[in-house]
């Protein structure tokens, strides 16, 4: 469950809030589009998801956790639970596909027999079973949008968070993409993804949340469409679609990825950490 009630984000010296009084609640297993102009807040409002900002006032609580109670050193745990994936995928270039994934598992203290039953299956997940080996340069941009996905998918996240994953992408790459983090929603993982790309969100008529200059402007709970000046709600005829649940969410990605899950005490224990690149 995601929760956001009346935050507000004021960047400092801004006189304009970059959220403002955005309340919103995103149910487990959900698929929600957040749409909006450049510059409406979307980032903003994953970062106030992510921790990497925080709200100047209101309310977050995300899969239980309530960010007022939040202390600095459990942020490391709550970023292991949401798995986020960026426009610029954000990958370690100097380490192969395979070993971008297993960093991910490192750093959260996986075994290392754990991390090598690991890998080839969350790479096998999102097609790349035959590019461990390669580096970031030699793949093509929706091969790196997929190690990306691949590694924030390996900790078994309840919840992945997108950030304009497609907007580098061409449109025959970013359907693959978007078809991709259906395949994981199917699996039972909530999914947030922020988009420009109208023809996917028009397409998939999901649930659509809309953006303007800060403020939510439109919450389409099903069938959704890109509409930037959208009304707040659209009339639900039906009831609240999420997706089709082929099973159930921790137990078909840890059976995809043979891997123990991580407790609220963080079950797994720390290695040693490496020093990156
Ligand atoms: N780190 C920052 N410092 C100051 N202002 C920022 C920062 N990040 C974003 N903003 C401002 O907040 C507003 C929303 O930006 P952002 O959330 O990045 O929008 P979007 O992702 O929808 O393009 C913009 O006016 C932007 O200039
Ligand atoms: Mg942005």
């Amino acid at each position: 469950m995601i929760l956001l009630d009346n935050v507000v984000k004021y960047y400092p010296g801004d006189k304009e809030p970059a959220l403002d009084h955005v309340s919103l609640s995103i149910k487990p297993k959900e698929f929600v589009f957040l749409v909006g102009k450049s510059g409406a807040g979307k980032s903003t409002l994953i970062k106030m998801l992510t921790r990497e900002e925080k709200p100047t006032s209101g309310k977050i609580m995300v899969g239980g956790i309530d960010y007022d109670y939040l202390k600095k050193r459990h942020i490391p745990h709550l970023r292991r639970r949401l798995g986020v994936v960026f426009q610029d995928y954000k990958l370690l270039p100097n380490r192969t596909v395979h070993e971008n994934v297993a960093f991910a598992l490192e750093i959260v203290g996986v075994s290392n027999s754990e991390i090598k039953r690991t890998v080839p299956k969350v790479l096998e997940l999102v097609g790349l079973a035959d590019k461990g080996h390669k580096f970031p340069a030699e793949l093509s941009g929706g091969e790196r949008q997929r190690v990306a996905i691949a590694r924030s998918m390996a900790r078994q996240p309840k919840i992945l968070i997108a950030d304009e994953p497609t907007g580098n992408l061409d449109p025959e790459t970013s359907w693959g993409i978007v078809r991709l983090l259906e395949e994981i929603n199917n699996f039972g993982t909530t999914i947030l993804i922020t988009t420009h790309d109208e023809q996917i969100v028009n397409q998939l008529r999901k649930r659509v949340i809309t953006i303007r200059n800060g403020k939510m402007i439109g919450d389409q709970k099903n069938d959704g469409h890109y509409d930037l000046d959208a009304i707040r709600t659209r009339i639900v005829k039906r009831p609240l679609a999420t997706a089709k649940h082929t099973a159930p969410t921790a137990d078909e990605i840890r059976r995809a990825t043979n891997s123990r899950p991580i407790t609220a005490q963080g079950a797994v224990r720390p290695t040693p950490r490496r020093r990156v690149i």
